[in-house]
């Protein structure tokens, strides 16, 4: 066996010893809900868990199934209801993408998603992560999914450094491609695999090293575990920052079964400057709509 194969092997049987049972996870033939279309499960799963850890999305995930099995059910919905039940998973705009792909899955593909990485690539708001792991796990299509952790993984495993650059490269996705597996159902197996490596051994700060299968051909590992010297994405701020007062006005909205007069925003933060320029941003972003004598709502 090659090296890669063995590191294949060695990666994908810890999977099935140690994958945690994430419900988007369950393959087509044992999907226990015939009413919810697997690929859009497949979908929604991947925007929300793309900047919100597992815990937080589950219960969001489920609920938005319940309410919305298919593209076609979220494309009959406003908006503004997608935005409600986001709930405080944060980065609330992709809310609207899904809401934006959906109609589009609709509108141009009679509510059927594409099973085909260029297609779903074309959608609005599907960004190449979401169409590459898309692919990959709703379609078992052989296609190359990074995500933070996967980068994270692969910068110890080959290039020997503690933490993956700032942003995506051109040499990270080509080690990428060079590490996925030939076989389409392999492949996705590996991504799926290496993200959960990711996530549960190969973390970030903590790394549990003596736990992880492939330790013994860690080039990080290998070298001493040496600190990282380049510079690193720095963790998001939360306290403070407009990102905060957006969640807040955005909350008081979400309560709220009639439009909201601009008196009752003004409650949620001090700071009148950054509390309009907040809420000209959420507008701005189709997030909030405005209505005549100053009142507010999520969009209809
Ligand atoms: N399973 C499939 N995709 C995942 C992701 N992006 N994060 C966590 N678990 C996943």
């Amino acid at each position: 066996m090659s090296d890669v194969e063995e590191l294949h092997d060695a990666i994908l049987s810890w999977y099935d010893d140690n994958a945690r049972d994430l419900p988007w996870r369950v393959p087509a033939d044992e999907w226990p809900w015939p009413e919810v279309d697997r690929p859009w499960a497949v979908l929604v799963s991947e925007v929300m868990l793309q900047q919100t850890p597992v815990a937080r999305v589950e219960p969001v995930w489920r609920r938005w199934m319940d309410l919305w099995p298919t593209p076609t059910a979220l494309a009959a919905a406003s908006p503004g209801d997608a935005v409600r039940e986001w709930g405080r998973l944060g980065y609330p705009r992709r809310a609207l993408r899904l809401h934006g792909a959906a109609t589009a899955i609709r509108d141009g593909h009679d509510g059927v998603i594409p099973a085909n990485k260029q297609q779903l690539q074309a959608l609005p708001g599907i960004g190449d992560y979401t169409a590459a792991a898309v692919a990959a796990f709703a379609f078992g299509i052989r296609s190359t999914v990074v995500d933070v952790n996967v980068r994270r993984v692969e910068a110890r495993l080959v290039t020997g450094a503690q933490h993956a650059a700032p942003s995506l490269s051109a040499a990270e996705t080509r080690l990428a491609q060079t590490l996925l597996p030939t076989d389409d159902a392999r492949a996705a197996r590996w991504n799926v695999a290496v993200m959960e490596l990711g996530a549960l051994i190969c973390k970030a700060a903590t790394p549990d090293c003596a736990a992880c299968p492939v330790q013994d051909r860690c080039a990080w590992v290998l070298a001493g575990r040496p600190e990282h010297d380049g510079p690193r994405k720095k963790a998001q701020k939360w306290h403070g920052t407009d990102r905060q007062v957006r969640g807040k006005l955005l909350a008081v909205l979400r309560a709220a079964d009639d439009p909201v007069p601009r008196t009752r925003l003004d409650l949620v933060w001090p700071d009148d400057g950054q509390r309009d320029r907040c809420l000209a941003s959420l507008i701005e972003d189709g997030l909030v709509e405005p209505l005549p004598r100053e009142r507010f709502r999520l969009p209809a």
